[in-house]
């Protein structure tokens, strides 16, 4: 398993999440302090076995990425794709609609005005190019709350049994994330073009987070 995050903030997770599971769980990570955008993606992804992809970075650059250079890598290959921080508007309750906010007008803020596109709802970048993609390329997205719901909530005997496997605290039926896989679909995809950002492309994305940043620090205005 590798994984990618331009953070730090895994080597304080690190020994919390060992405590839990022993230091055998983690062994087959690799976790590395990467740019995703900039990242040699050949050498992790040669070989035909099965492939999972967890999506949990956020920005439309990313999800040019993931669509563009890692996805037409795997597309052949049994390979399943998974993406956090999109819910399901079928399996929310009612009052999430309402807006009591303004509009959503990019950004990844996770908090504040979140978007609403058919029934996915989410503040991030990537459900509106992943609805993109799908769409163009006719294939399913597909929700964890849909599968939950309709595979498990109906059962009681799976329900008692989930609980009494991981314990009813950590039981519910709001996942949060949905998944595709272009394994059996039409067959002939169109996929995004993907550059590798130049030197100077990587400073003017810092100085534009930073300064995003700073004028969600100083007015409060762009939640
Ligand atoms: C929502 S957090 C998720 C982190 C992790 N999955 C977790 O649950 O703790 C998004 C992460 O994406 C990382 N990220 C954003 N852009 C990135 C990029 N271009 N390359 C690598 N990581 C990136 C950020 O550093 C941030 O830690």
């Amino acid at each position: 398993m590798v994984s990618l995050c331009l953070s730090r903030d895994w080597r304080a997770t690190r020994g919390r999440v060992r405590d839990i599971v022993g230091k055998e769980w983690l062994r087959p990570l690799r976790a590395l302090r990467e740019d995703l955008l900039t990242f040699e993606y050949g050498p992790v992804l040669e070989g035909t076995g099965p492939c999972r992809i967890f999506w949990d970075a956020h920005g439309f650059d990313v999800a040019e990425c993931v669509l563009g250079e890692i996805l037409p890598r795997v597309a052949a290959r049994d390979h399943l794709v998974v993406m956090h921080d999109l819910a399901d508007a079928r399996y929310a309750p009612p009052e999430k609609a309402l807006y009591g906010h303004g509009l959503w007008k990019g950004g990844n803020l996770g908090l504040g005005p979140s978007l609403r596109l058919g029934h996915i709802d989410s503040a991030v970048e990537q459900s509106v190019s992943i609805l993109d993609f799908t769409s163009r390329n006719e294939i399913l997205l597909n929700s964890a709350d849909h599968s939950f719901h309709t595979e498990l909530g109906s059962d009681q005997t799976k329900v008692s049994e989930m609980k009494a496997a991981i314990g009813e605290e950590l039981f519910s039926l709001s996942a949060h994330w949905f998944w595709f896989t272009l394994n059996g679909g039409p067959g002939e995809y169109t996929f995004p073009r993907f550059r590798r950002p130049n030197a100077f492309h990587q400073w003017a994305r810092r100085m534009r987070a930073r300064t995003a940043a700073r004028c969600r620090h100083l007015c409060g205005m762009c939640r």
